[in-house]
């Protein structure tokens, strides 16, 4: 049977990125007699939500909830607020759909060039926690009447949730004989949640002694992130802490065009939502100059969590195929190539694999 994908395109570049991730699997669909997909479409998105005063519809969740998986393009448009895009649309799906892990590959593509002089490879996991933590709605606006104005903004760190995000990454350690986890931590100034946070991650550890616990503070983490890319393997962090890394090892490996992600769902009771890491990228929208790797990654992780590691490493040979022989490529990669170009010839290659 066929599987059963929801694509929601979005805003800005989120379209034309995720039409040439689509491209790709109707390619593999064509090509591999025992693969199925079927796609539906849902326009949800800033321009839904000029026009309904919402940004998807009420009963957005359950029309999502049967989907084996979802393709996810970008949201955010300067006429609508971004917490509105962010925590009507992104937010509710990633924890209704209790998609705590949130799974973002660092790996440099041969012909690929990093801001780094170290020539060594670049490839780790960094899992970061994406159902609580620094991004709550809990807090407020105090003493607004007055001049001494102040917000407060709280974290939630709890027990099940750092063991869950945690007892992943090990498992995933283990299953890819990796030898080390790295856990970004700051619990000598944050002194309440991120203790927790080291104490749980700590006592997951010693169900894996064969794997070694890395804890470092996050200031420290990222310096190290820059200083020695190659030493990591598999990384967690929490919400804040994991998004900000990744940003960072986007940087090291490409860039946000060629970066990643999936928010897995791993009890498979709903599905998972595979997005690149970037936006909506205002400042390129309908320009066709969008990198669409990151999402054609993205499509490949989605192949991997559903089962077909093999199509899913396909996708990845062809990206890097097409990276190295260096002539179709988008603007941040160097090149002068159209998004749809870009896809196309991703497309062939998966044709010829
Ligand atoms: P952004 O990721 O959209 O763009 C940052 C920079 O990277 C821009 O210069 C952009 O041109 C470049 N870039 C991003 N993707 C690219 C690609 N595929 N190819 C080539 N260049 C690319 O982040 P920014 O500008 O901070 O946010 C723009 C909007 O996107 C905001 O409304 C923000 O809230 C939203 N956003 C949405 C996310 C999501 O839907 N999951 C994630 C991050 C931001
Ligand atoms: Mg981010």
């Amino acid at each position: 049977t066929a599987y059963k994908i929801a694509v929601l395109p979005g805003d800005g570049i989120g379209p034309d990125v995720t039409k040439e991730a689509v491209k790709v699997l109707e390619v593999l669909k064509k090509q591999d007699p025992t693969f199925d997909i079927v796609f539906e479409q849902f326009e949800w998105g800033s321009e839904y939500y000029l026009a309904h005063g919402h940004i998807m519809p009420e009963d957005g969740l359950d029309q999502l909830k049967n989907f084996d998986a979802i393709l996810f393009g970008a949201v955010g448009d300067k006429r609508v607020p971004d917490e509105v895009t962010i925590w009507e649309l992104i937010m509710p799906i990633r924890k209704n759909f209790q998609q705590y892990v949130n799974m973002r590959p660092i790996k440099r593509l041969a012909g690929i060039e990093s801001p780094l002089k170290n020539e060594q490879p670049i490839d780790f996991m960094v899992f970061r926690e994406n159902a609580e933590g620094e991004y709550s709605n809990i807090g407020g606006r105090l003493y607004q009447q007055h001049s001494q104005e102040m917000a407060i903004q709280n974290t939630v760190i709890t027990k099940q949730g750092v063991e869950r995000i945690a007892k992943y990454a090990f498992e995933y350690a283990q299953k890819n004989n990796k030898s080390k986890v790295t856990s970004a931590t700051k619990s000598n100034a944050i002194i309440h949640s991120m203790k927790l946070w080291d104490e749980v991650v700590e006592l997951v550890a010693k169900d894996y002694g064969d794997i070694e616990l890395e804890s470092n503070f996050i200031d420290a983490l990222a310096a190290y992130f820059v200083l020695r890319p190659e030493s990591f393997e598999v990384v967690i962090a929490s919400n804040l802490f994991g998004d900000i890394l990744t940003d960072l090892g986007a940087a090291l490996v490409g860039g946000l065009g060629v970066s990643p992600s999936g928010n897995i769902n791993p009890e498979g009771n709903f599905p998972s939502m595979f997005e690149a890491i970037h936006g909506s990228a205002p400042d390129i929208a309908g320009k066709g100059i969008a990198n669409p790797i990151a999402q054609i990654w993205s499509a490949a992780l989605m192949l991997n969590h559903l089962g077909r590691e093999d199509l899913s490493t396909a996708i990845v040979d062809a990206i890097e195929q097409v990276i190295q022989e260096g002539n179709v490529l988008t603007p941040d990669l160097g090149g002068t190539s159209t998004t749809q170009e870009v896809g196309s010839a991703i497309a062939e290659k998966v044709l010829k694999l």
